[in-house]
């Protein structure tokens, strides 16, 4: 079904100095992720008189932002990753914009930031995958996730240092081609279990995609990576018990049995559509998934005695990633056995359908171009 779209709002005003194409081609062949971006950016204003306004999609480049700015200051800030995915056929479709689109509405409004429609935001989207398709990467072969990552973001751009909701707000999306999140490809990644860190707590703004957040993770992936751990956890601020996410990811249980699990959503958990989509297509593979909460104990000793069979990460950058080992200050808690199946499996089968490979059921796709 077509989602709703302001695209045709969008003032386009062209770069004067596009991308060569051979450099395009030398980027596409290795982009890495998040380090090299198109030529445009979408645009989109917010005044507190004259609600949102001038949508334009114009050249990629730094920002002009008063120092005085509210954003950095305050970090008033939010933020979306949504990809785009070339199919066989060269046709450019992305995957449930409209979750996106209501998660930055549900993070606007714990930011104190202006709701932005389902309309400009899919608009946006297609306003600015229309001038840059070509930098939308062809698969290699059906293992392949290479794509372009979108990051829609939302600044309070007001120069005013008074402590109060920003009346002016800026909307952009830039977009990024990206090959596999991790340096490592999707090989098992070892997790640490920060003891010293928390991410969030109730009544806070864990749910939503706040810059804050991952501000706040950096210490403790800091730790991690000092304990050689490529991903870190966070157990929650309550009783450091129950299992919350990785910060970037959502994480999920398999057990041998069947079952499926997977933390259930509170707000101090950001509720992942990747996450959504492996709980949906779980059912439509027979398996059976739980939203409920884990505790460190029931992993710790569902990994000893083989209950747990695969635990595996998941996010739109990470898409499906097995985890290989949690690591403590005084543990290795092996995640699995030799086994990646159930993991691998669930990746492949929604890769499939992001790449329109095989047919979209439950209608997720969109076509950008
Ligand atoms: C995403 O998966 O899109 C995210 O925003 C996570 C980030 C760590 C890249």
């Amino acid at each position: 079904m077509p989602s709703a779209s302001s695209a045709n709002r969008f003032e386009i005003l062209p770069s004067n100095l596009p991308t060569a194409e051979n450099i395009r081609e030398s980027v596409l062949q290795n982009p890495g992720f998040g380090r090299y971006f198109t030529d445009h950016m979408a645009h989109v204003r917010w005044t507190v008189d004259a609600d949102w306004h001038g949508h334009q999609v114009r050249p990629y480049g730094p920002l002009t932002l008063d120092p005085a700015a509210a954003v950095l200051h305050y970090g008033q800030e939010i933020f979306e990753g949504i990809k785009a995915y070339r199919h066989e056929d060269g046709s450019v479709w992305t995957f449930r914009p409209e979750k996106n689109a209501e998660r930055l509405r549900r993070s606007a409004r714990r930011l104190a930031l202006p709701e932005l429609s389902d309309e400009d935001f899919i608009g946006s989207i297609q306003a600015l995958l229309a001038q840059d398709h070509a930098w939308v990467p062809t698969p290699k072969s059906d293992a392949d996730e290479c794509s372009l990552y979108l990051r829609p973001f939302m600044i309070a751009s007001e120069a005013f240092l008074g402590v109060r909701p920003s009346h002016e707000v800026d909307y952009y999306v830039i977009a990024s081609p990206a090959a596999s999140y991790f340096k490592g490809g999707i090989s098992p990644v070892s997790i640490w279990l920060s003891s010293t860190y928390k991410r969030a707590a109730a009544g806070g703004t864990g749910f939503a995609k706040c810059g804050g957040n991952y501000a706040a993770s950096l210490a403790a992936q800091k730790e991690a990576e000092g304990h050689g751990c490529g991903q870190v956890a966070f157990l929650d601020a309550a009783e450091n018990k129950w299992i919350e996410e990785l910060g970037g990811m959502n994480l999920f249980f398999v057990y041998k049995d069947g079952r499926l699990v997977t933390p259930r959503l509170t707000d101090t958990i950001l509720e992942g559509v990747t996450r959504n989509s492996v709980l949906t297509l779980a059912k439509d593979m027979g398996l059976t998934p739980e939203e409920r909460p884990i505790s460190i104990d029931e992993w710790r000793e569902g990994a000893a005695n083989g209950e747990i069979s695969e635990v595996f990460a998941c996010g739109t950058a990470a898409v499906i990633t097995p985890v290989g080992e949690l690591v403590t200050e005084n543990e290795r808690i092996r995640a699995q056995g030799e086994s990646t199946e159930v993991a691998m499996r669930i990746r492949k089968t929604l890769l499939d359908i992001q790449y329109g490979r095989s047919e979209d059921k439950h209608g997720w796709l969109t076509r950008l171009v």
